[in-house]
């Protein structure tokens, strides 16, 4: 079945996916948008804030019922983070990277995050898959100047937000689809060939319990990053926080 979005917009929300969230558990039907001016209680990954001032952002979250099964989800968060991509190529021709899960990045610096929340009740399950893209460099506070960007930044230009809302549902809606149609492998593959994380790239995985150390090695079937460490021990990494190990950090390691 084809996603047909319909956006409901917000001048201001504590959270569109708090506000999606609450509207899909009352039976909001899939494809159902939330989009606001801001957030007051904009949420990250991890717990972490998201901050959301007016106007500097696209914030928005969509309902989502897929038919498949649950363990398949993940793969929808880097269908999300491919469709995010394509977007910012087609509308302003920025080229962005996705860090694994799903952090788009440019230049090393973060564009766009993407938080999907999962709800279960006795007879509903649904997927809030919530989307942050910094339109100006106001959307995110100075101390993270170093690791944020925005797309006015990379571009030096004005930023048309309906048409990078525009896009992006198009975009999600035809990834979508291929979700819908069991065709995983064909989002990963999407996934894998925009991202400079799918293989080779040594990075540091940090999960609640471990830090290790490996160079990617592609992904599973169902979105998990494969890492090899240096003992050639493969690990499968379903959740965590992936950092790139710099060079420089390396060679100051080998001296030390
Ligand atoms: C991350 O930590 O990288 C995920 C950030 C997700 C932010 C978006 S903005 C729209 C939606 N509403 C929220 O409260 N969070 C997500």
């Amino acid at each position: 079945m084809v996603l047909k979005p319909q956006i409901l917009r917000y001048s201001s929300l504590p959270s569109t996916n708090s506000e999606a969230s609450r509207l899909a558990l009352e039976g909001a039907p899939e494809g159902l948008c939330i989009v606001a001016d801001e957030q007051t209680a904009g949420r990250g990954r991890l717990q972490r804030q998201w901050i959301s001032p007016r106007g500097a952002g696209l914030y928005m979250s969509m309902i989502l019922r897929p038919r498949q099964a649950l363990e398949t989800w993940p793969v929808l968060t880097l269908m999300s983070a491919v469709a995010v991509t394509d977007t910012l190529k087609r509308t302003d021709k920025v080229q962005a990277d996705i860090k694994w899960p799903n952090d788009v990045l440019v230049q090393g610096r973060k564009i766009c995050g993407i938080l999907a929340e999962t709800h279960e009740a006795a007879d509903d399950r649904l997927l809030v898959l919530g989307i942050g893209i910094n339109l100006t460099a106001t959307a995110f506070p100075p101390e993270l100047r170093e690791t944020a960007t925005s797309v006015a930044e990379v571009t030096g230009k004005m930023v048309d937000h309906e048409i990078i809302l525009t896009t992006l549902l198009k975009s999600l809606s035809r990834y979508y689809e291929l979700f819908q149609q069991g065709s995983f492998d064909q989002i990963i593959d999407a996934w894998c060939k925009r991202s400079s994380y799918a293989n080779g790239k040594l990075v540091r995985v940090v999960s609640e319990d471990q830090s290790i150390e490996g160079t990617t090695l592609g992904l599973e079937p169902d979105g998990a990053l494969r890492i090899v460490t240096s003992a050639g021990e493969v690990k499968i990494i379903r959740a965590g926080d992936v950092t790139a190990v710099r060079p420089d950090e390396e060679s100051s390691k080998a001296f030390r």
